[in-house]
């Protein structure tokens, strides 16, 4: 069963109004709490709930901090699954509420969304350092792709949801391929490490998730960033694959796609730094044309610039 609906107004823990704005009635009792709620308990189903990110002409954001005082709840907010507005789908289900306030800021309006993660903060719903970049979520770098071994890879920007994501990525890598990704020993992935990948400046970096979906949720399995260095219009590339999904093209997969979304925005070449006895990767972006130009410390600087 999919129940359709819609709100008047959600707050950042997913619980929301569709009948009255604050004290002002719009509408009476209707049956949308018992249909979002028997999707939620139908096998398979779903419960969705559409709505535009503003109201008034754009003036007010329909996601709101907290609802305003004397609004009627309609719907709980452990009964909501898909929250849909036109900057994109949040999915509650099963997430903590630190999660659902960062996943229904990145719906909201960009107009509005430094206000709610300020707001957020202010009512401990998310951490007090939570940083929050303005760029946009660029639907235009999102892609399918296929690796040679035939599997079917989702590919798109990071968000600034993500986090939960990326953290399940970090702790599932085994410690030679964290070593390997960060040159470090360092294992643990704080929410102060891991928001640096999630609120990233995208007219300087990019980071391009790789994702399967089983069990109706997306699984990340490989992630490849680049950062811009402004001096010499080249780029600092680093991939890391999951380690039940490598040896299966996912990183030539990243690195090529990379390399589109580069040559694209005016890079001349990219860099990387890459461990003198990581083979694997060395092996890779030999592969991809990378030479190197370095040694030091057990660190070899590889390059590649790209022929026009
Ligand atoms: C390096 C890494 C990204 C490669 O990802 P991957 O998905 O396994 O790579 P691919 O399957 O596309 O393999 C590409 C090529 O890399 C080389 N390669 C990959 N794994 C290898 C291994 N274990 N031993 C030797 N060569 C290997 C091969 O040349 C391979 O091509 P081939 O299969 O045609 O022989 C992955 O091993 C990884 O995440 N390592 C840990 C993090 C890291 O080291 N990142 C790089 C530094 S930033």
């Amino acid at each position: 069963m999919t129940a359709l609906n819609t709100a008047l107004e959600i707050d950042l823990t997913g619980q929301g109004t569709a009948e009255s704005l604050g004290g002002r009635f719009c509408g009476g009792v209707g049956g949308e709490a018992e249909f979002i709620r028997g999707a939620a308990a139908s096998p398979g189903g779903r419960s969705i709930l559409a709505l535009p990110s503003t109201r008034d002409g754009g003036s007010a954001s329909r996601i709101v901090p907290r609802l305003g005082p004397g609004a009627s709840a309609t719907f709980h907010r452990c009964d909501v699954r898909y929250v849909v507005t036109e900057y994109g789908i949040a999915d509650l289900r099963g997430k903590s509420v630190r999660d659902r306030a960062m996943s229904l800021i990145g719906i909201s309006h960009p107009n509005f969304r430094s206000w709610l993660v300020e707001e957020a903060k202010r009512l401990s719903l998310v951490y007090q350092d939570q940083v929050y970049h303005p760029a946009l979520y660029r639907e235009d770098l999102e892609a399918w792709r296929t690796t040679r071994t035939g599997l079917s890879i989702f590919l798109r920007p990071v968000r600034i949801s993500d986090e939960p994501l990326l953290k399940e990525f970090f702790y599932s890598l085994s410690d030679k391929s964290l070593y390997r990704r960060f040159a470090s020993a360092r294992k643990d992935m704080p929410h102060s490490r891991i928001q640096e990948f999630v609120t990233v400046d995208l007219s300087r970096d990019v980071v391009i998730l790789g994702l399967v979906f089983r069990d109706g949720r997306e699984h990340l399995i490989g992630f490849a960033q680049y950062s811009r260095n402004e001096r010499d219009r080249l780029a600092e590339l680093a991939v890391v694959v999951r380690d039940d999904y490598q040896r299966q093209g996912v990183g030539t997969l990243l690195h090529s796609y990379m390399t589109d979304l580069a040559r694209k925005s005016g890079i001349a070449g990219f860099t990387a730094e890459v461990l003198e006895d990581n083979l694997p990767a060395l092996r890779l972006i030999e592969k991809m044309g990378f030479e190197a130009v370095e040694a030091e410390g057990g660190a070899k600087e590889m390059r590649l610039i790209f022929d026009n």
